[in-house]
Formats: C-alpha cells, structure tokens, sequence
C-alpha cells in the first residue's frame, strides 16, 4: 500500500490559501466532508472524490450544531490519530480539522433552513438537527470552495437536504452520491456502530434484512401503497426485542413528501434505537 501524506490544517484561514494555491495550479478539488471515526463507508466516499478531481480535501469535525441537547455530542467516537492513518492510504491532499471556536466564534448567529425536506424523518425526530448539517455544510462549502462535495446515501435525508440546499442558494458545487456501504451481514457502517453490545450487534441485522424483504415484496406487487409498506416495517423490526422503533417510512424518493400508492420512485427509510444507539437505513426502489 503506498502512504500518502496529507498536510493537517487547522484554520480555516490557512484552508483557504492551501486551496486557493491548489486552484491556482489548475487543480480540481473535491472536498468529503465528516465527523470522523472513520470507517469503509467513509473511505468509499474518499475513493470516489479521488476518482472524480486531482485535489481531495476530508474534513474532520463533530459539529455542535446538528447535535440535540440530549444527544450523543459528549460521547460521539473521536479518534483522530486513526483516521489520519486511515487517511494515508488515499490521496488526500489536505485534512481540515477546525476547532469549534474556530467554525463558531463567539457572536456568531446564522442558520441555514431547508424548509419541507428537512421536516419529515430525522428531521422530526432531532429538531434542528438538519439546519445544523445544513449550516455547517454550507460554511465549510464557503471556506473551501469545492468543485464537487461527496456525500453518502447512508444518510439519505441529508443528502436530499443538501442538494435542495445547492440548488436553492445557487452554490457552485457539484454533490455526489455514493451508495451505502455494509458489513458483511448487511449492518450499514456507521460510527455509530462501535456503541452496540454483542447481542445489539447481532439483532441490528434486522433492518437491513427488512428493507430487502420490503422491496421483495414491493417488486412482487404484494404492498402497493405506503401504508401497507410502513405496516410491514414496524411489524417485521418490532419482533426483534433489542429493537425500539424510532420512526419507519416509505416517501417519494426525491421530495421525501408522504405518498399513498408506490408509483413513482419511494425511499423505505427506518430509525431504530438498540439501546441507546440510534440506527438508521434505508432502501432506494424504483418502483
Ligand atoms: P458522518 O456521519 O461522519 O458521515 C460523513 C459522510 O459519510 C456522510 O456523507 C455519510 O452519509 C457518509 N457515510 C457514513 N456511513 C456510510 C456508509 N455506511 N456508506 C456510505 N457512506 C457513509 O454525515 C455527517 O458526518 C455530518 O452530518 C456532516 C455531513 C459531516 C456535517 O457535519
């Protein structure tokens, strides 16, 4: 494996003129954005940036703002040493690991709103968390100035909201999608994941088994409206006990806008608590 070194920044001034020098070398960059602990579904995305320009920046930053005030922020894995040894088996050319004053400095007061996309699904279940994503994202788009951000359909609610958010505030940036990446049983990566007990570990397969099933199900004409689908969901994943179901889903693929008959593109999208770790998946089906 070929080590690559990447140079480590910390100010968002000095991200600016390493980009701005990039660019100047007719440089194509694109720019993948995280909150570390990083993991094959992460590196996938990294892999895609570094197929797409000649330029990849990763950031790396637990963002205060899309966290609730009794949620995980305090206890989200941290692991930098990790990730940039992780990191040095791609071509990256920069990692950006702000510090929160640095992003949010005293005074600071603007928030960005995707309005309906971000109300249903995650966006119902964690207030204000998306208007966080979006705030953050749109911030590090500012500083860095990407041709092309990747992003995981993983979170597929994020990437609706922020390529609503792009196309709205006409952001000059290109968003890519990369498709969910598994463990072998069909668990989706998460960093999440590392909070799960044995027992947790094993019954999480359930989602990923359910979602499956549910297309079968779909492609075979036996749920034809959204109602039945959810049905089905909440059935099949409330027989596993680890599992407390947060919310499951079937909406338009692309508006996330409720649907009755599946007659268009739907996305099934589920979260699930094992314990006090929250899942989430979800299924794309063109119906
Ligand atoms: P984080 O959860 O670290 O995820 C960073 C990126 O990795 C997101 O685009 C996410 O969708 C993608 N990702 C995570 N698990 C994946 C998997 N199993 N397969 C494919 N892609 C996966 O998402 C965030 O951070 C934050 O909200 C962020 C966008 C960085 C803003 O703070």
């Amino acid at each position: 494996m070929t080590i690559h070194e990447s140079v480590i920044i910390t100010s968002p001034e000095w991200m600016r003129r390493f980009v701005a020098a990039r660019r100047a070398e007719g440089r194509r960059i694109a720019f993948v954005p995280t909150m570390g602990y990083l993991h094959e579904g992460h590196l996938s995305l990294v892999e895609k940036a570094s197929e797409l320009a000649d330029c990849v920046i990763v950031s790396i930053f637990v963002n205060p703002m899309q966290f609730g005030p009794n949620e995980d922020l305090d206890r989200y894995p941290r692991d930098l040493d990790g990730d940039l040894q992780k990191l040095s088996g791609y071509p990256v050319q920069a990692v950006f690991c702000p510090a929160a004053t640095d992003l949010y400095p005293a005074g600071f007061q603007t928030s960005i709103h995707v309005e309906r996309v971000s109300a249903p699904l995650c966006g119902a279940a964690r207030p204000g968390h998306f208007t966080g994503v979006a705030t953050i994202v749109l911030k590090l788009f500012n500083i860095l100035r990407p041709d092309i951000a990747v992003f995981g359909l993983k979170d597929y609610q994020q990437f609706q909201v922020i390529r609503t958010m792009v196309k709205d505030l006409d952001v000059p940036v290109e968003i890519v999608g990369c498709e969910i990446v598994r463990e072998t049983d069909g668990l989706a990566r998460s960093s999440r994941n590392v909070f799960l007990t044995p027992d947790q570990r094993a019954a999480a397969v359930i989602l990923h088994r359910t979602l499956e099933d549910a297309a079968t199900w779909i492609s075979t004409g036996r749920l034809v409206r959204a109602s039945e689908v959810e049905l089905f969901l909440s059935e099949r994943i409330a027989a596993e006990p680890q599992a407390r179901i947060d919310y499951v889903s079937c909406r338009d693929a692309a508006s996330l806008e409720a649907i009755d008959v599946l007659d268009s593109p739907v996305v099934l999208a589920v979260a699930v608590f094992f314990g006090r770790t929250r899942l989430i998946d979800n299924r794309v089906i063109s119906v």
